[in-house]
């Protein structure tokens, strides 16, 4: 067999040591797979003192100073896991640069620089793959730069964060609080570094982005996407929910319009519980595809933790030392050629569901309604729901399709509203019964 091809990983936390650990226990088929073997030959960690017991068994080098790795002439492709976007995208141009191929799972750096970053990758003429950016192990980059490529995309869509996802089925199946499940979901490595980004859905308006770029070959980036989070979901929410008929879940979902453009959304929807997203729980991420050629194509897997990423992670790498052995490096470039109109948030219509606390008064529900007619949006459903001592009550309404444009414009009005004490929370819903 050949001689071994050397990589480097940046970082060595919950991804990077689940690579070490792929790499070293599949050692044997990955080699024969790839045509030689893959040696981790140095690691760039901070502090050497927070390496996990179960990765400091295996025989890897490390470091504290990138240009160990940077002016190492044997080492071919570096891994950035540090994640976050500073330094991660600049340790990424700088590895490019030195004609490194890189591998990364870093969505943040993709969304706001990806078209830079393949750019750069095609000036160097290296390979720069990123298959557990979006959706932990399911493959779905590389069947959209590849398996996908002859098609007109019209939309791509589905349930793209494995912390949101796990917190949401824990509340609803087992009664876990927002705060019980969140940290349930940290605990199992499914979080990022700062989980804000799961929750308040900006990891997965980042996941959209990128997806969407590659689907409508056309640059995206976290600033053209929509997003609501579940910050604002309450078990109660869940709670109405099911008693309606319906699951929450929180969407990413980008569309093409041939007519109105682009749009790339994030926020939390009602599903009807027979819909097929409705029963991906856990930490499962889905992503539905929809191509002229090839019609519905669904993936479906685990979308977050230490080795279904890591798997992610290794495919890239073993596929990149196919291509080194190959002569065949850089094959695959950014397909981001078109710059295309994104649709204006008038032309955006769903279903929403709200939930309010107002005064339990005569005239309530009429200061509301109007507020509602004011925007051209009906109501399909009101339903009232437990009056405080305070005299004040809860009330749940579910109105027919609105614009995004009005919903924004209505909101702002029942912000400010006297009879409304608090609008708690909003959902879009998922229901071809309403009009
Ligand atoms: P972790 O926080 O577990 O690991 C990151 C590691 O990088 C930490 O050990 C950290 O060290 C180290 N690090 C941070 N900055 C530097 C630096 N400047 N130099 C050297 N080391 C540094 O994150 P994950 O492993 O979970 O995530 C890594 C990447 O993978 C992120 O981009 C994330 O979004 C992505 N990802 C994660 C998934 C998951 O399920 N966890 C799934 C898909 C993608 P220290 O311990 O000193 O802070
Ligand atoms: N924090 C992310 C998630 C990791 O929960 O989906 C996978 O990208």
């Amino acid at each position: 067999m050949e001689k071994s091809v050397k990589i480097a990983l940046l970082g060595c936390g919950t991804v990077g040591g689940g690579v070490i650990i792929v790499l070293n226990e599949n050692r044997e088929d990955i080699a024969k797979k790839a045509g030689c073997a893959i040696e981790v030959k140095t690691v760039l960690v901070r502090d050497k003192k927070n390496l996990k017991p179960e990765i400091k068994k295996y025989n890897v080098g490390y470091t504290d100073n990138l240009d160990d790795i940077l002016n190492d002439p044997e080492i071919e492709i570096v891994v950035e896991l540090i994640g976050r976007v500073h330094p991660a995208k600049e340790y990424i141009e700088a590895a490019i640069s030195h004609g490194k191929h890189v591998v990364t799972a870093n969505k943040d750096v993709l969304a706001d620089y990806g078209k830079s970053l393949f750019a750069l990758a095609a000036e160097k003429k290296t390979d720069f793959q990123f298959e557990g950016a979006v959706g932990g192990g399911i493959p779905i980059i590389r069947p959209l730069r590849a398996c996908l490529a002859a098609n007109k995309i019209s939309s791509i869509m589905g349930i793209i964060n494995g912390t949101t996802n796990y917190m949401l089925t824990k509340m609803s199946q087992e009664g876990l609080s927002y705060a019980q499940a969140l940290a349930e979901a940290q605990a199992k490595g499914y979080a990022e570094s700062d989980p804000t980004a799961d929750v308040e859905g900006i990891d997965a308006a980042r996941k959209i982005a990128v997806l969407a770029s590659l689907a409508f070959n056309t640059p995206l980036t976290l600033k053209d996407v929509h997003v609501e989070g579940i910050d604002n979901i309450d078990a109660c929410d869940i709670e109405y929910a099911r008693d309606l008929g319906y699951v929450v879940k929180l969407l990413g979902v980008a569309k093409n319009d041939p007519e109105n453009g682009i749009s790339a959304n994030v926020y939390p929807v009602m599903l009807p519980k027979n819909h097929p997203l409705a029963s991906v729980n856990d930490v499962y991420n889905a992503i539905y595809v929809n191509g002229d050629a090839v019609g519905d194509a669904m993936f479906l897997g685990r979308g977050a933790g230490r080795l279904p990423t890591a798997s992610a992670v290794c495919g890239d790498i073993i596929d990149i030392v196919r291509n080194i052995r190959n002569h065949a490096c850089g094959r695959i470039g950014g397909n981001l050629f078109e710059k295309k109109k994104m649709c204006p948030p008038d032309k955006e219509m769903a279903p929403c569901y709200f939930r309010l606390q107002v005064a339990d008064r005569p005239g309530v529900l009429a200061a509301i309604a109007s507020t509602f007619a004011a925007q051209q949006m009906s109501i399909a459903s009101v339903i009232q729901k437990n009056v405080m001592d305070n005299g004040t009550a809860e009330l749940v309404i579910i109105t027919n399709k609105v614009s995004r444009l009005s919903l924004d414009l209505s909101l702002r009005t029942l912000q400010v509203l006297p009879v409304v004490n608090e609008v708690c929370s909003v959902m879009r819903v998922e229901d071809p019964a309403l009009p």
